[in-house]
């Protein structure tokens, strides 16, 4: 385990949605927090997937951290689990990363109102119920970093496997993070979207074979997809001591898919 500078001195915990998925986003950014030296709290609807990762991120770096089952689309659930990460022996919370999501690559005509209210429920109030869980203690420990994930289909429309519900529910994101931005700004908490273009993970899986793979990385001009990583390492960067001024912004990882 390495400490780096960026990381806050005392620990923190970073609270991570999403985090099971073994090649997800959600999962590489917590080990990116826990090898700078955060605390973390992975939370997932897998639950069992969830306490695994945690285990696997202990055993590998050192760090305390905590496995919850946890529905974003539920604010029931997405508050019993903050009170779990109160519970358990953590550090006080001072980054969140609210990376939990999924894809909606239905055709417009085809999208009923069941996939319309779900793809929204997950990408963008599951966002809402997390920031409103884990903001007060943030703002009481004096120490807040919120990361939020849209997509470059928010910024230029969906593709083939994140159509309309996923754009609409992505550039959503982008104005709760620039309102809540502005808000919370007066008590030192940060509040940042990440807008990765194609990030090579299992979120297409069942819709997509390696022919397409290829096809994404080629319409890349660096020709080739993000790793879960990339995207790790910049919300962990986001939520560094160092990036403190920065808010509200929409921070593009796309490898020049979309310029602006
Ligand atoms: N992979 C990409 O190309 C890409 C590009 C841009 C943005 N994103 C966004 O990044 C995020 C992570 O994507 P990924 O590629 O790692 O996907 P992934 O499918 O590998 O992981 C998503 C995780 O979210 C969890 N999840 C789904 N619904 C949930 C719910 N209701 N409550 C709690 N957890 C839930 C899943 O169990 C899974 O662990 C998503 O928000 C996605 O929209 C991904």
């Amino acid at each position: 385990m390495s400490h780096r500078t960026t990381s806050p001195d005392p620990q923190r915990t970073a609270v991570v949605t999403g985090a099971a998925s073994p090649r997800g986003i959600g999962r590489a950014t917590a080990l990116r927090y826990a090898d700078e030296g955060w605390a973390v709290a992975l939370l997932d609807l897998d639950g069992d997937g969830a306490r695994a990762a945690a285990e696997d991120i202990a055993a590998r770096t050192g760090v305390p951290t905590l496995g919850v089952a946890a529905d974003v689309t539920s604010r029931d659930s997405v508050f019993a689990a903050a009170e779990s990460v109160r519970s358990a022996e953590l550090p006080p919370v001072g980054a969140l990363a609210t990376i939990a999501g999924m894809p909606s690559p239905v055709p417009f005509l085809e999208v009923d109102e069941e996939l319309w209210h779900k793809v929204l429920d997950v990408n963008l109030t599951g966002t809402f119920f997390t920031c409103q869980a884990f903001l007060q203690d943030m703002i009481d420990g004096g120490y807040g970093r919120i990361v939020t994930m849209s997509s470059v289909s928010a910024q230029q429309g969906g593709g083939v496997f994140s159509k309309t519900p996923y754009s609409a529910a992505k550039a959503g994101v982008l104005g709760l993070t620039r309102s809540l931005a502005r808000e919370v700004a007066e008590h030192g908490v940060s509040v940042n979207a990440i807008s990765p273009g194609v990030v090579d993970t299992d979120i297409r899986a069942e819709d997509s074979d390696e022919e397409n793979e290829v096809r994404l990385s080629e319409s890349v001009p660096m020709k080739r997809q993000a790793s879960a990583a990339e995207i790790g390492a910049l919300a962990v960067w986001l939520s560094g001591t160092e990036a403190g001024y920065i808010t509200g912004g929409t921070h593009n990882i796309n490898g020049g898919a979309y310029i602006a």
